[in-house]
């Protein structure tokens, strides 16, 4: 990377600045309002399962704080707000009756952003399954699919004359490997056949709802959120090249190609055998249409990269991933890698050809240290953020038509399998007193963006 120091001037002057969220990760209110239970409450409530045994129950007690905390996105200046609807708030068993208290809370989100001229952008599944589908056999079964679609009809017919972005499903990846696979995220399965069949239903889930936004609300934008890593071969070997490839196949292709038209990467198809969806019998005819049912833009969830190695026998992959020796690492030992989101961006274009391309997550945690007064100095925060914006800066002049940046996270909030022992906030929240004071990195962040609005004359 030549600069990296990023410039506002030199992004767009449409440019999306935003900070993000999601539903589980902040609301609380797990009962509250006719709201049914999701599988991270169950997981949460099963023992071992969550670090310290920490749940979501108040997390950051967002759904009492509404109005402070859109106050508190005004005020560091970004102009789109990034959350996530609870399924089990609107549908509290998944389908059927709508519980309107549910959807009314998100009305009032959305009503309360665009008063102070802040996006909505909401993202329609980020991970809180309704209980009552998973006990149907969640995303391993096509009927989880076909509820999606129901339910993400129900929200775009609802919210679709205010909310004009609209991201179907968070990082399936995540649902269908970890829930389902290694059972580290809820629902805790380890089981990989069923995973891949989650990862199937999960795109075809998004094929439903990307047709039920078209027909609900025909004047939004809708596309998907997956998260991706630039792979690298840990040598120059061709056997390391190919273990690259595979992984690359598995993190991002396996999504990518079906988003984008092409049904499943046959390499791996191969590769996978009788775990694949195919061999399971799962892929329906005229489910590659479905599953690239045209996209308005690319949400892209990035944090670092990965570098792989050929491990002969070493899972279905015969890869392993190798920590560089050098690189800066964060909190969750997760590789400083600025100059691959570069290289993702920039990828992402040559091979996709997205109209646009959203960073809907870019973020670090690290062991922060709160001062009596709840400042943190996180200087480590701050430099993985500058860094990654210049990075997306130099993507921007390589070509790549990235449209929108949003931070993760807005708040320290309940971070999955690590409960709150891992803060991705540009703002602290002290969780004993639920004040929310924000970080050198959210003031950076706020800093650049008026110098941003400033370029632009805005
Ligand atoms: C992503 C998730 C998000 C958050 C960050 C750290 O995988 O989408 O909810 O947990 O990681």
């Amino acid at each position: 990377m030549t600069n990296r120091i990023p410039d506002p001037a030199r992004f767009p002057a449409r440019f999306t600045w935003g900070v993000a969220t999601s539903s589980y990760q902040i609301e609380g209110a797990p009962r509250e309002d006719g709201k049914g239970p999701s599988i991270w409450d169950t997981f949460c409530r099963t023992p071992g399962k969550v670090r310290g045994g920490d749940t979501g129950d108040v997390a950051c007690d967002h759904y009492h704080r509404l109005d402070s905390d859109l106050d508190m996105i005004r005020d560091l200046g970004v102009n789109a707000y990034r959350f996530s609807i609870s399924w089990p708030r609107i549908l509290p068993h998944g389908r059927g009756a709508v519980n309107q208290a549910g959807l009314d809370f998100y009305q009032r989100l959305v009503d309360g952003l665009l008063t102070r001229g802040i996006t909505p952008w909401a993202t329609l599944y980020h991970w809180d399954l309704p209980q009552t589908l998973e006990d149907e056999g969640g995303w391993t079964v096509r009927g989880t699919a076909e509820a999606f679609g129901t339910y993400s009809a129900v929200v775009a017919a609802a919210l679709g004359d205010r909310v004009k972005h609209f991201i179907t499903l968070n990082e399936p990846w995540c649902s269908a490997y970890l829930g389902y696979g290694i059972g580290i995220h809820a629902p805790g399965r380890h089981d990989l056949r069923a995973s891949f069949a989650a990862t199937h239903h999960l795109l075809v889930g998004h094929g439903r709802a990307m047709q039920a936004i078209r027909g609900q609300a025909p004047g939004a934008q809708a596309g998907i959120t997956l998260n991706l890593h630039h792979t690298y071969p840990a040598t120059d070997t061709p056997a390391d090249r190919a273990a690259a490839y595979r992984m690359d196949g598995f993190q991002n292709r396996w999504y990518l190609d079906p988003v984008y038209g092409r049904g499943y990467p046959q390499d791996m198809v191969d590769l996978l055998g009788d775990l694949s969806p195919q061999a399971q019998g799962l892929v329906l005819p005229g489910d590659t249409e479905l599953m690239g049912q045209p996209t308005d833009f690319l949400g892209v969830n990035m944090y670092s990269r990965a570098v792989g190695q050929d491990a002969p026998g070493e899972g279905f992959l015969h890869a392993r991933q190798i920590r560089p020796e050098g690189s800066a690492y964060t909190g969750f030992d997760w590789e400083v890698a600025p100059d691959s989101l570069t290289d993702l961006l920039v990828r992402l274009q040559e091979d996709y050809a997205p109209d646009a391309i959203y960073i809907t997550e870019n973020g670090s945690t690290y062991p922060d240290v709160a001062d009596e007064d709840g400042n943190v100095n996180d200087l480590e925060r701050t430099q993985y953020l500058t860094e990654h914006l210049a990075a997306t800066q130099e993507a921007l002049a390589r070509g790549a038509k990235v449209a929108g940046y949003f931070a993760w996270s807005l708040m320290d909030n309940f971070e999955w399998a690590e409960g709150y022992d891992k803060r991705f906030g540009i703002v602290h929240v002290d969780f004993g007193t639920q004040v929310r004071t924000p970080k050198l990195s959210g003031r950076t962040y706020r800093d650049f963006l008026a110098r941003a609005g400033q370029a632009v004359g805005a």
